[in-house]
């Protein structure tokens, strides 16, 4: 059994990947080839964002929008600490701090009250000047968007959203990604629209935004290649990726739709025995990861791997704790729930071609594992 199988999904797809990639090869355009525009385009299309610029990866894709705003030196960019490090990281890249938010207990992403804490705090010490937040979809959720623009409006903040795991979430109708002044995210292979390499994208609605951001992702070129406006970096999605990319975008929806069966199934034969993900009414999940919390966490995996069952725990340490962020200013009050979830929190085998026998497996395996422990869970 695999956590995320992409065999299944490329004996799925059929030569349909090797036509495309060796499309590309035989074309000999590698870089910013035709196939590149058109999944900008249809990437765009898809979750509704006037403008697609493909870039490298998707620390990149959170980085340039730093880099095109100016954002830097005394600059504070309010970031949740339950996340991957490229979160905060591109934050310090730019040379501005990132203030660390604590997350929701339900949702895992940005807790409201904790940001208004840390916006507060921030204004009141006056050493750094409030700029921007990036909320995350983790495991693929959208955050709660409503709240967090209301806020940025108010506060003058740009928003940028880290929709690294969740191409194929929505909420209230509107497709992750399409939040805020820009959206980023990532074609890292196990993400839901993965390519077989390093691959990401940034949305915006905004004419010269866009035009900046695409600038920043070719070394600051203006007119022409050889005209240089912005120090730049060297950020661009391979045409080989952009292929795969587009075969694999054309089965997006059909995937998202089997992603939703199989973390229903969990949620029906888990909810009633562990703590299971909980998507607000008007959200989808683009399931990234399916994540359950429970006592006994760290002997619940053994007893899946004895099984053949992987897990992973995301994440073993907020960043918020780590060596290379704890100096960075955190929300008054504390993280708590940062700090609680990375002792009670398990991610499951999570992708559209888990088989329900294999599933069956999965729920059975942890009803028993907490059957047989319950005793001891409960004293915990
Ligand atoms: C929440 C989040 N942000 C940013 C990234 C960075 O993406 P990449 O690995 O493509 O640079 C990832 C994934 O790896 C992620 O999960």
């Amino acid at each position: 059994m695999q956590f995320i199988d992409l065999g299944a999904q490329r004996e799925r797809m059929g030569d349909r990947l090797k036509a495309a990639i060796d499309r590309v090869v035989e074309s000999g355009r590698y870089i910013l080839g035709p196939e590149v525009g058109e999944f900008e385009q249809k990437l765009a299309v898809y979750v509704g964002s006037k403008h697609c610029i493909a870039c490298a990866n998707g620390t990149d894709a959170l980085l340039l929008p730093l880099y095109a705003s100016g954002i830097g030196p005394g600059d504070a960019v309010f970031v949740p600490s339950f996340t991957f490090a490229a979160t905060a990281e591109v934050v310090a890249l730019a040379k501005a701090e990132p203030v660390f938010v604590d997350v929701e207990a339900d949702s895992y992403n940005i807790d409201i009250a904790s940001l208004e804490a840390a916006i507060s705090m921030v204004k009141a010490e006056g050493r750094l000047k409030p700029k921007a937040i990036i909320p995350v979809d983790l495991f693929g959720l959208g955050a709660d968007y409503a709240a967090i623009m209301k806020i940025a409006e108010r506060e003058k903040l740009m928003v940028i959203e880290d929709a690294a795991q969740a191409i194929g979430g929505s909420v209230e109708g509107r497709m992750c990604g399409s939040f805020g002044a820009v959206g980023a995210t990532s074609f890292y292979p196990a993400k839901p629209l993965g390519c077989y390499g390093d691959g990401g994208a940034m949305f915006t609605n905004d004419d010269a935004l866009a035009a900046k951001l695409r600038s920043f992702a070719f070394h600051g070129k203006g007119e022409t290649q050889y005209d240089n406006i912005h120090v730049g970096v060297n950020s661009r999605l391979d045409t080989i990726q952009a292929a795969i990319l587009i075969e694999k975008l054309a089965i997006l929806e059909e995937e998202m739709v089997a992603r939703q069966v199989v973390a229903k199934r969990y949620a029906e034969g888990l909810g009633d025995v562990v703590k299971v993900a909980e998507v607000p009414a008007g959200s989808r999940s683009a399931w990234a990861q399916y994540a359950i919390e429970t006592s006994g966490r760290d002997a619940l995996k053994a007893h899946l791997q004895e099984q053949g069952i992987p897990s992973v725990i995301y994440y073993v340490k907020p960043l918020h704790e780590q060596v290379a962020y704890r100096h960075f200013p955190q929300a008054p009050g504390g993280l708590p729930v940062s700090e609680a979830l990375p002792k009670r929190i398990l991610c499951l085998p999570m992708h559209p071609y888990l088989l329900t026998d294999d599933q069956d497996r999965i729920i059975a395996a942890i009803r028993n594992f907490v059957g047989s422990n319950s005793a001891r869970l409960a004293a915990e």
